[in-house]
């Protein structure tokens, strides 16, 4: 065959065929409905949401140094693309823990997404599924575990859990996950406490404390059984005053405020329990949902001997996510667990800490090639995931992103951030001359 033939042959890859599909229809006219720069995209997304949603899903830990150093690590590395390869094919499948991946991206868990767009775990499922991405669902999600499951028909998912100080709730979602069909957990380790969120904490706005991503506890048999064991002690306590709701009485504009902006929350925590709103604000439970939850959310006594009681709790793959230093990720695989998830949350717990993609480096040199290590943190574009990986990652998760083309386009924005991200690494690999993902290596780049 002649080099014309092999050409003609070859398939066009995902990167060329999903930018016939932008510009064909551009040709008419028609612009994308989701921008495929991200910072236009980051731009277009806020306008499309609420301040609550824009500050709880864009905002970080305190001044925001540790988002400005995960884009900056990923500024101090360059790409040294090769010439005359005739890569005319790339194959992007990978498999991470037994899970196959047509690409190596996974959506990331984001809690909360309800603050974007009704029923937004079902609708990343359903875009996820569309582009045959597996998703990590969220502890934190707003739809049942079960419900989202559907939405992925056969496309594979993980579970992500925190650690509640109810260690009964512990087994009761990590044996509805098995029984839902994840692949792995995902225990993630650094949000035992929530961070100092300074954009959420200036507009007072809590998404759980109005009973939104709380829907993995409110279907759950043992978080409910809590949940009536409160409305009954309550019952029999009497009724609680403005101090249960950290108002101070003497301050009527505290209480004229609350009175505003309590009705809004008792609506929202009424709208988001199972059941019918109309009865659900009858009653007590929604409420002593959220304060329960509020209870027994994430577990700052969390440890290594936790870690260790997961091979007798579970069958599935176990990864830990939130790893950022080499002893840390050397004493997480010595304790048997099967992956990593080196992350800093996206910025979002501890200000001044280090870029997830200098975490990566440093562990990777520590571990040596063959553990598995995921990373995200700052991820946002092809070119991006290519230096991820040719720094040590196996693959990586997509955050933010994917929620703002939620906020664009619903599950079809979710599936275009997917397809644009992975039509640029398809593109990236083809022009810089790596035919599959092990090719992508140290060697093609220079720190700059
Ligand atoms: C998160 N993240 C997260 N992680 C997790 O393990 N469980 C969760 O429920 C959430 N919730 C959540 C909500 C929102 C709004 C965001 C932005 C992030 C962290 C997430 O999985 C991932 O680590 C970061 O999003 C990665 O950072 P970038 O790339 O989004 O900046």
């Amino acid at each position: 065959m002649s080099t014309h033939d092999a050409e003609r042959s070859a398939p066009i890859g995902v990167g060329r065929a999903r930018q016939n599909a932008i510009y064909r229809p551009g040709a008419l006219g028609v612009a994308p409905t989701v921008p495929t720069d991200a910072l236009e995209l980051e731009r277009r997304a806020r306008r499309a949401m609420s301040r609550r949603a824009w500050a709880y899903i864009a905002g970080g830990a305190g001044g925001g140094a540790t988002m400005r150093a995960n884009r900056e690590a990923f500024d101090r590395w360059q790409v040294i693309p090769r010439m005359l390869h005739a890569t005319t094919e790339r194959d992007l499948s990978t498999r991470v823990l037994g899970t196959d991946l047509a690409s190596p991206v996974l959506l990331a868990p984001v809690g909360a997404a309800g603050l974007v767009s009704d029923e937004a775990d079902l609708q990343i499922a359903r875009g996820a599924h569309a582009s045959g991405v597996p998703y990590v669902f969220s502890c934190q999600g707003c739809s049942p575990m079960e419900e989202t499951a559907q939405e992925m028909a056969g496309t594979p998912f993980w579970y992500q859990l925190y650690w509640s100080t109810d260690e009964q709730l512990v087994d009761s979602m990590i044996g509805r996950a098995e029984a839902a069909g994840a692949e792995a957990l995902v225990v993630t380790l650094d949000t035992t406490m929530l961070g100092w969120r300074t954009q959420d904490l200036d507009l007072g706005s809590l998404p759980f404390a109005r009973g939104q991503g709380i829907a993995q506890y409110t279907s759950d048999p043992r978080f409910m059984a809590m949940v009536r064991e409160r409305v009954a002690a309550a019952a029999r306590a009497g009724a609680r005053g403005a101090e249960a709701l950290g108002l101070d009485p003497r301050r009527p504009v505290d209480l004229v405020r609350a009175a505003k902006g309590g009705a809004g929350t008792v609506v929202s925590m009424s709208r988001e329990h199972p059941g019918g709103l109309r009865a659900n604000l009858r009653s007590a439970e929604p409420r002593a949902a959220v304060e329960t939850f509020l209870d027994i959310y994430s577990n700052p006594g969390l440890s290594w001997e936790h870690i260790a009681t997961l091979r007798e709790r579970t069958s599935l793959p176990v990864v830990l996510k939130g790893v950022l230093h080499e002893d840390d990720a050397r004493r997480a695989l010595d304790s048997g667990v099967d992956a990593i998830v080196v992350s800093n949350h996206g910025g979002r717990q501890v200000d001044r800490s280090i870029g997830a993609l200098d975490a990566l480096v440093r562990i990777r040199a520590a571990i040596g090639p063959e553990p598995t290590v995921l990373m995200d943190s700052g991820v946002r574009s092809g070119a991006d995931l290519f230096i991820a990986l040719a720094l040590g990652a196996d693959a990586c998760l997509l955050g933010r992103p994917h929620v703002y083309g939620l906020a664009l386009d619903g599950a079809a924005g979710v599936s275009a951030v997917i397809d644009n991200v992975v039509a640029e690494l398809d593109l990236t690999m083809g022009l810089v001359g790596t035919a599959s993902i092990a090719d992508i290596t140290r060697e093609l780049l220079i720190e700059g």
